[in-house]
């Protein structure tokens, strides 16, 4: 009959949209509550009360994945401190008295670290019956790139919220399932993750499916110092409300599809021994921004060991995103795309087992 032949021979189109459905499933289950949303924007409140008492000019901002649209349940807390003040303590003093009063004054775990690259304290909650996963949070001070850099991924999340937000939330499940979510242990963190699918959807694309926001023109002249944070040129098209009414993707493909491209193309095509993955510009060659790996060097030389997978920051275009990834990360995070290239490929007849697969 008709319906075993749809099912012996899935069409393509079929398969496309069965793995879509399975993907947005999929990703509904793991966003976070709006219950664990407020007992997180309490915790914030509080700890901002709490540090008011040390400097009473200060602010704290959530960061990373709770503020730029792409949190999973139970993710970590990125929190910065911002003071507005012109005499301020040092990030090191600060880190200090804050651990110690938040140590007196609460309940949590705390961890300062004064003397880290950039000095944070960490804190943990118990999980509770109100909060049966506990809590874990990192305070950092004056990151005000990373709050701009967490607008922009923001923006680009509401551009095609659909879409980016479904293909950057099952890309961040996969690589945890998979474990090539650890930077301190060789792999590639969440915000690399991140910036691997807008690239990939601003430059692989054809037609894109984002605008690039950093290289739109502006509505209207804007002046050095409102562009510029620390020496970097932090400014990009935030307009969002009039950009979804200017903006228009050519491109209809489901996330399925751009899925199993995504993976295609990081698993054969993107070159990563001379290429860099850059939002603001397209692919840029590593040695036109000093980033080569001098094989020729001492194997004790750790230079080359960064520049394995290069991933140019949005704004801090000195920073190589990917610097943590080692020759044994990206030899493993390719193998895991070229694994989830195989299993999509094959074009499994039910979705959600392929999904299952994907991630086992
Ligand atoms: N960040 C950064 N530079 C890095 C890593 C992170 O500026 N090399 C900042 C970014 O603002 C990013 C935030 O730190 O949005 C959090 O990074 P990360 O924890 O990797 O991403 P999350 O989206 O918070 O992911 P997860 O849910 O896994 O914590
Ligand atoms: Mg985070």
């Amino acid at each position: 009959s008709e319906h075993v032949s749809q099912r012996r021979l899935p069409s393509r189109h079929r398969f496309f949209a069965d793995l879509s459905q399975c993907l947005f499933d999929f990703v509904i289950e793991l966003l976070p509550t709006t219950e664990e949303m407020a007992v997180k924007e309490n915790v914030r409140k509080l700890l901002e009360r709490l540090i008011r008492t040390i400097e009473p000019e200060s602010r704290l901002l959530s960061f990373g994945s709770t503020a730029n649209g792409f949190s999973l349940r139970n993710s970590d807390m990125d929190l910065c401190c911002l003071i507005d003040s012109e005499e301020r303590l040092s990030a090191t003093d600060l880190v200090t008295m804050l651990g110690d009063l938040l140590e007196r004054e609460t309940k949590f775990h705390v961890k300062p670290l004064p003397h880290a690259r950039i000095p944070i304290v960490k804190l943990s909650l118990d999980p509770s019956p109100g909060l049966p996963l506990g809590i874990a949070c990192d305070i950092g001070f004056e990151n005000r790139l990373a709050l701009e850099n967490t607008r922009l991924l923001m923006c680009y999340a509401m551009i095609d919220p659909t879409r980016v937000r479904t293909l950057v939330l099952f890309l961040k499940v996969w690589s945890k399932r998979r474990k090539i979510n650890s930077p301190y242990k060789g792999t590639l963190s969440s915000y690399g993750y991140v910036l691997l699918v807008i690239y990939f959807l601003v430059h692989v694309k054809n037609p894109p499916i984002l605008p690039n926001l950093q290289q739109m023109p502006p509505l209207r002249p804007i002046s050095k110092e409102d562009t510029h944070l620390a020496g970097y040129n932090t400014w990009f098209f935030d307009d969002i409300e009039l950009l979804r009414t200017r903006w228009h993707s050519d491109n209809n493909e489901s996330v399925a599809e751009l899925l199993i491209d995504f993976f295609r193309y990081f698993a054969r095509d993107f070159s990563y021994n001379t290429g860099v993955a850059s939002i603001r510009a397209g692919l840029l060659k590593k040695t036109a921004k000093g980033w080569q790996n001098d094989l020729s060097s001492s194997r004790y030389n750790d230079s080359r060991e960064r520049n394995r997978l290069c991933i140019e920051d949005p704004f801090e275009l000195d920073f190589n995103v990917g610097r943590c990834v080692t020759k044994d990360g990206i030899y493993t995070i390719r193998g895991e795309f070229m694994r989830a290239s195989r299993i999509l490929a094959n074009r499994p007849e039910r979705a959600v087992v392929a999904l299952a697969e994907l991630c086992a």
